[in-house]
């Protein structure tokens, strides 16, 4: 988008509560760190259209246009990486229909918590494929229930290999690490085996399209040993200590969960720079949900800019329950909010929008 489009859109938003003034563009660029537009991460593939990842998520975010695909990855019992959100097959299967399985029902310790269900470790690759995928989303549409498989990280490498010598255009892939300090306790490290998978598609370089991201950083610091792939601290809710006046960010808290590989817990924005390239925090740790219908613009963009660090943040949707009501169920005015501040990127479940506020 143009410059003086955006700062109408800022103006036409009155950035909400009058907060969100100060960083509407004035120098005719993106006020993304490199300068360029910022990117557009299809949040699990198009999961907003179709069960998320899948080949068919994946594959319908790269015909809309995505800059890069996620997939969030954890270990089967044989070690392969798949695509899954959680550690758990419970919601975005069809595991429990099939009762061949039902005896793989356990309780686990998962981040301190005792969690039942059914583990993707707890199943090989091949009964894994046994399975199929559906909608976990209950405002979604369940349509494409049980006609994709669980695709493997090595799948979805290949998948974006092929599609980008198709389409003359490098696709980005942007994988999670899920739950590292619980695959390590299982003897099912995750790190090598990514990054394997991504050697084995030349993609383990400097220059990749590739980001690695973890909301453990014991992990990723291992990572920054071994990779020169840019690595992304995600941040969840509580992450972040603020100033008396919820603006600025004075303290960074990221959860341990007694990663073997020890790490030093970063306190700070510029112990995160050390080791990582871009911060993934939760939106509504840059607009802040202060009540009474009202967002409140904190300083953690320009923050984590002048710590060198880009800033991709989650998630993105535009079923009408999931906007805030200071953009009056049109998702258009958040991307267009969050552009104007100089985001670098956006996970979101629905590219085709975030990608048409970006013109
Ligand atoms: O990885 C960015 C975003 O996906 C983090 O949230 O829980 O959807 O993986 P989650
Ligand atoms: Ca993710």
């Amino acid at each position: 988008m143009h410059r003086h489009v955006l700062l109408l859109a800022a103006l036409a938003l009155g950035f909400a509560t009058a907060e969100a003034a100060a960083p509407v563009q004035t120098s005719g660029t993106w006020h993304t760190l490199d300068g360029k537009p910022p990117l557009v991460i299809a949040h699990r593939g198009a999961s907003g259209y179709r069960p998320e990842h899948t080949l068919a998520s994946y594959t319908l975010a790269i015909e809309m246009g995505a800059d890069y695909i996620e997939p969030d990855l954890v270990a089967t019992r044989d070690g392969h990486l798949i695509a899954r959100h959680e550690p758990l097959l419970d919601d975005t299967t069809d595991v429990k229909s099939r009762p061949q399985f039902a005896a793989r029902r356990t309780t686990r310790m998962l981040d301190g918590k005792s969690v039942t269900g059914f583990f993707a470790s707890d199943f090989t690759l091949a009964e894994i494929k046994q399975l199929r995928a559906v909608q976990a989303n209950p405002a979604r549409s369940k349509e494409h229930d049980g006609r994709y498989e669980i695709p493997t990280f090595d799948e979805i490498l290949d998948l974006r290999e092929r599609e980008s010598a198709k389409r003359g255009r490098t696709i980005g892939v942007y994988p999670e690490t899920k739950h590292p300090s619980f695959h390590l306790d299982l003897e099912l490290p995750l790190e090598e085996r990514l990054l394997d998978a991504l050697r084995k598609h030349k993609l383990d370089r400097a220059d990749g399209p590739v980001f690695i991201q973890s909301f453990e950083s014991a992990n990723l610091q291992y990572l920054h040993t071994k990779t020169k792939l840019p690595l992304v601290q995600l941040l969840d809710d509580g992450a972040l200590l603020y100033d008396a006046a919820g603006k600025r960010v004075i303290a960074v808290k990221i959860p341990q969960y007694g990663d073997k590989r020890g790490g030093t817990p970063p306190q700070s924005l510029e112990d995160v720079a050390k080791y990582a390239n871009a911060i993934g925090p939760w939106k509504r740790q840059i607009m802040r949900d202060i009540g009474a219908q009202q967002l409140l613009q904190t300083t953690l963009i320009e923050q984590a800019h002048a710590a060198g660090l880009r800033v991709h943040t989650y998630t993105f949707r535009t079923e009408p329950a999931t906007l805030a009501p200071e953009y009056r169920n049109d998702p258009l005015l958040e991307y267009r909010q969050f552009y104007a501040l100089g985001i670098d990127g956006v996970f979101s479940d629905f590219p085709d929008v975030a990608l048409s506020a970006r013109k």
